[in-house]
């Protein structure tokens, strides 16, 4: 028990590092024009702190937006350290330049509480830096509420269950610039190299036909041992005349357009256990990977892999590429 409290404090602890207003401004200033007129719900940002809350005070109107709304969650190790008495949330409402409202929450400013609740649905579109421990509960109730979202999370959230079926069925995807520096409760910058933006605002990469110039030839590209794929190690090497699966690295998002490419899953979801298919000894162990032949009896492990299809061809080109 005194074990379990250990580790959700500490959980906690590692939820407390705070957005520079130069990544929030750099990110936003590619969506001006899907702001105008919106409400925007930054629902864990406490208004006199947070870079989000700043950056929308200071380009209310730039952005044309509607009204903003942010609600400070009162058991931040933050809040306490400020003021420790105050066991509540409060939340501020601005309509227009002049007006400004500093309204107290019943509870605590929990993300989940029913109050909350009620604001996220008003909202158009939600803009944060969420707790990263609850990251998953938290994009699970943006999609619930079927909310516009631009948020930061962890990049390897793409290998989490409950978040994988999202971006393969084009339900979410990454922004623009990977923020690095964070900061700290102590007020001391911070690096994080395990970030990224998510959202569901369009993002005009994705509609950038990723340019393809190798050719497959079955040498470069063995097929995976335990699933029926071709591997392609690097995204620049996505051969121009294959249309079946491939495994790609998960950069790939990054250059993914839903035009070109179709993602099917993932390998942690898709790979073959090896212990049905090779003795032990002959492979390394470790998680549900793919795996190529060396030609000696050994297998290579591969990173986690996406594996994706090719959209705009109908015929059946497995038949070219059999063997
Ligand atoms: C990664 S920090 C970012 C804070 C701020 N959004 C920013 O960008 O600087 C996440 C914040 O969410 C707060 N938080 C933790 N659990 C929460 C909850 N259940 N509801 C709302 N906020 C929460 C944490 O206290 C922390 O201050």
């Amino acid at each position: 028990m005194a074990n379990r409290s250990l580790q959700s404090a500490k959980t906690a602890k590692n939820d407390e590092f705070y957005t520079r207003f130069d990544d929030v401004q750099r990110e936003l200033n590619y969506y001006k024009e899907q702001f105008k007129n919106k409400v925007v719900y930054c629902n864990c940002d406490d208004p006199a702190e947070s870079a989000f809350a700043e950056f929308f005070k200071l380009n209310f109107d730039h952005f044309g937006l509607k009204k903003l709304v942010c609600t400070r969650y009162s058991k931040s190790d933050l809040f306490r350290q400020l003021d420790p008495v105050k066991k509540y949330g409060y939340r501020l409402e601005i309509t227009g330049r002049n007006s400004l409202q500093k309204i107290d929450l019943k509870g605590d400013g929990d993300f989940r509480s029913p109050e909350c609740i009620e604001l996220l649905k008003e909202s158009d579109i939600v803009c944060t830096n969420p707790p990263f421990s609850l990251f998953r509960e938290y994009i699970a109730q943006l999609m619930r509420h079927n909310k516009k979202f631009l948020i930061i999370g962890p990049i390897n959230a793409i290998t989490y269950k409950e978040i994988f079926p999202y971006i393969k069925d084009n339900k979410m995807w990454g922004g623009y610039v990977n923020p690095k520096e964070f900061i700290n409760p102590q007020n001391k910058i911070e690096k994080l190299g395990n970030v990224q933006w998510w959202t569901n605002l369009d993002v005009k990469k994705r509609h950038e036909e990723l340019p393809l110039y190798e050719k497959f030839v079955p040498e470069k590209y063995p097929k995976y041992i335990n699933y029926d794929a071709i591997s392609v190690d690097k995204t620049a090497e996505i051969p121009s005349d294959y249309f079946d699966a491939m495994g790609v690295p998960i950069s790939f998002l990054d250059k993914y357009n839903p035009d070109q490419f179709e993602i099917l899953g993932i390998s942690l979801e898709l790979a073959r256990p090896m212990s049905e298919l090779a003795p032990k000894g002959t492979y390394m162990q470790g998680g549900a990977r793919f795996y190529i032949a060396n030609g000696d009896g050994t297998f290579e492990r591969k990173f986690d892999r996406i594996v994706i299809k090719r959209k705009g061809k109908n015929e059946d080109s497995s038949q070219n590429h059999k063997g």
